[in-house]
């Protein structure tokens, strides 16, 4: 298994003011579109009331393309520049600086725990397994959309990337206790064939 990469919190600090300006390209918005669909149909199956955290927030992706009422959302991220972004946008939400592998949160309060292009390349598998498992009511949903490695070249153009997300990880996930159900997929099966990105469906035990 590769070693986790610390996350790079001033790296994120530093391209809040135009990190939404990076991902416009047809193949991004495409992708920004499965995402948001993924994370629809999450939000659909969730049977727990709670909070739907949207963990590694940044400038708040999710609120953009998903309705999710604002007693209910809780952004959590670890770049303060981030958070200010997501804060201008939606003023009225909950949005709370920290990291996902403590977040604070009440023990059960969460229903849905939805991660899109965040937290998982940047944190041990165990740590955030273990948050998941203390903050997620039982029968909650997760949902995780994920860079993956498919073969070691894959790290050569992006080294800021240490720990992508591979099978080892996709396995231990598989093998925890904390979560049952879990199904993991292309985001996208047929618009981007060589897309690097997976999601992983899974309910909190
Ligand atoms: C690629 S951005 C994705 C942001 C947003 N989810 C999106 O799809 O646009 C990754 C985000 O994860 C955040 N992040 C990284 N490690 C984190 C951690 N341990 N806890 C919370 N957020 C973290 C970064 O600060 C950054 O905002």
């Amino acid at each position: 298994m590769v070693e986790p990469f610390k996350t790079p919190t001033t790296g994120y600090d530093k391209l809040a003011s135009v990190y939404d300006r990076l991902y416009l390209s047809e193949k991004d918005l495409q992708r920004s579109a499965a995402a948001h669909g993924a994370a629809r149909e999450c939000l659909g199956k969730v049977r727990p009331r709670g909070a739907v955290l949207d963990a590694g927030c940044g400038t708040g992706f999710l609120l953009e393309g998903v309705p999710v009422g604002e007693p209910t959302y809780v952004g959590v991220d670890i770049s303060n520049g981030m958070l200010a972004e997501a804060k201008s946008k939606f003023p009225s939400y909950t949005f709370l600086e920290a990291s996902v592998t403590d977040t604070r949160l009440p023990a059960g309060s969460v229903g849905a725990f939805i991660s899109l292009f965040s937290v998982v390349n940047y944190v041990e598998t165990s740590e955030l397994l273990g948050e998941i498992g203390r903050i997620c009511a039982s029968g909650a949903r997760v949902l995780i959309v994920a860079r993956r490695a498919l073969s070691s070249d894959d790290y050569q153009g992006t080294p800021e990337f240490a720990c992508l997300w591979d099978w080892d990880t996709i396995t231990e996930i598989h093998c925890s206790d904390t979560l049952r159900d879990v199904a993991v997929r292309p985001l996208t099966e047929s618009v981007l064939g060589d897309d690097k990105f997976v999601v992983l469906e899974a309910t909190r035990a």
